[in-house]
């Protein structure tokens, strides 16, 4: 075919794709082809997985999984949503890619839809990006042109002990865990990590030599630990009087997964800045920097910071389609009463510790240590759960989780912790 001409229509089942998705190869067999293809990052793969409907996915050998993890807090409103799906289909179809020298109706109805969500008072403004670690990227880039004056420079970045903010350089530097950072030294300098929810530590260590503080109201990665109250509002108090940004990162508890827009909401406090990713695009990648108020938003000036993809029709649509699902069908409503129901039952399970999170980002302990093998343990019963820690397991299904799904975890528990514990 003349590459100039319009494609035939095909349908995805005739397509090179849907012949993968067919394929009869064993879930071995596809992870013997990832081994020899794929850079070894993530290790080998759990599971090989080919298709999804709601809360449910299906591997390569056609067994069935209740998805308690949502590919980390990211499928919102689960998988192959029908709305979702058709909306990105259709912008797809109508305008895919148009580059930031021009802009398109869905990436300003987003930026509009993201600053009302998030309470940004006029002057507010957004940075698309395509992942968490980008839009983070972005906000570090905003608190090194908070700089202070020539005379007494803002050279200092605070973050706190167990933060995880990305992989990239700038959010490695304020991600504190050493084996992530140690094999790509000399990191982006500056960055401080302080003790976990200490209010005394950040009060002393704020002054006017900081450029911002990045804090994550609940840290997702180290097992779910939310800040003690009255945190944010010491952070807020501290930032300002010092005149340092305060930048809430929530790519993992933004967007609904609380049951609020953000987990920050009750804090009462405006930041400075807020990083969202994750759920926002219910499963299509996109990213985003909220800069509250003019003064902050006039940081970053032209030419200052990009990205090919960012803010993408495609990417935009796909989460303008997700916000509206999530509004329009009271999602965050149903996600504090199943979450509070789970976490309730979880409470009450032998051998579960401590129960802690908001709406269903939950994260539980157990006593002993046996999170990877409950993992483990879990997908041969048909769950797909994550272990951040050796006696934590974490929780992030798709927002639209049912009670009864939420029961039918609990019920298999107990004894997904003795297989566990049979295991070692
Ligand atoms: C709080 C937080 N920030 C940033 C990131 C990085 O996001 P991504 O993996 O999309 O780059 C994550 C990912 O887990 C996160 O939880």
């Amino acid at each position: 075919m003349n590459p100039t001409e319009t494609a035939p229509t095909t349908d995805l089942e005739h397509s090179p794709v849907g012949e993968l998705v067919h394929s009869h190869a064993t879930g071995a067999q596809w992870l013997s082809r990832y081994n020899s293809s794929l850079l070894g990052v993530f290790g080998t793969p759990q599971r090989v997985l080919v298709r999804g409907s709601g809360c449910l996915v299906w591997d390569a050998d056609g067994k069935e999984y209740l998805d308690l993890l949502g590919g980390i807090a990211v499928n919102a409103l689960g998988h192959a949503h029908p709305f979702v799906t058709s909306v990105i289909s259709s912008q797809l179809a109508t305008l895919g890619h148009v580059s930031n020298f021009f802009t398109s109706p869905t990436q300003i109805a987003l930026a509009e839809k993201l600053l009302e969500i998030t309470r940004a008072p006029a002057g507010s403004k957004v940075f698309f990006a395509n992942s968490g670690t980008e839009a983070v990227e972005a906000a570090f880039k905003l608190a090194r042109r908070n700089a202070g004056p020539e005379a007494q420079p803002r050279t200092r970045i605070i973050a706190l002990e167990g933060a995880f903010h990305g992989r990239t350089m700038g959010a490695l530097a304020l991600t504190a865990k050493e084996a992530y950072r140690a094999p790509f030294a000399p990191l982006p300098g500056g960055v401080e990590h302080l003790p976990f929810g200490d209010i005394d530590a950040l009060r002393a260590a704020v002054d006017n030599t900081v450029a911002a503080v990045f804090l994550e109201p609940i840290q997702g990665e180290a097992g779910v630990r939310p800040l003690p109250d009255g945190y944010l509002r010491a952070a807020r108090e501290a930032t300002s009087a010092a005149g340092a940004l305060l930048i809430l990162d929530e790519v993992q508890t933004g967007i609904g997964r609380t049951g609020k827009w953000l987990a920050s909401e009750d804090a009462g406090i405006m930041p400075d800045a807020v990083t969202l990713a994750k759920g926002l695009g219910g499963g299509f990648p996109i990213g985003a920097l909220v800069t509250y108020g003019p003064d902050t938003s006039a940081l970053l000036t032209a030419g200052q910071h990009g990205t090919t993809f960012g803010g993408n029709p495609v990417a935009t649509a796909a989460a303008l389609a997700t916000l509206h699902v999530l509004e329009n069908q009271q999602v965050l409503g149903h996600v504090r009463e199943v979450g509070e129901h789970l976490r309730a039952g979880l409470a009450a399970v032998d051998g579960v510790t401590e129960v802690r999170g908001e709406g269903l980002l939950i994260g539980f302990d157990l006593d002993a240590d046996v999170a990877p093998a409950v993992v483990t343990a879990g997908l041969g019963a048909g769950f797909i759960v994550n272990s951040p820690g050796p006696r934590t397991i974490r929780l992030a299904p798709p927002l639209i989780l049912t009670t009864e799904q939420a029961d039918r975890f609990l019920a298999a528990l107990p004894a997904l912790l003795q297989t566990a514990k049979d295991a070692q």
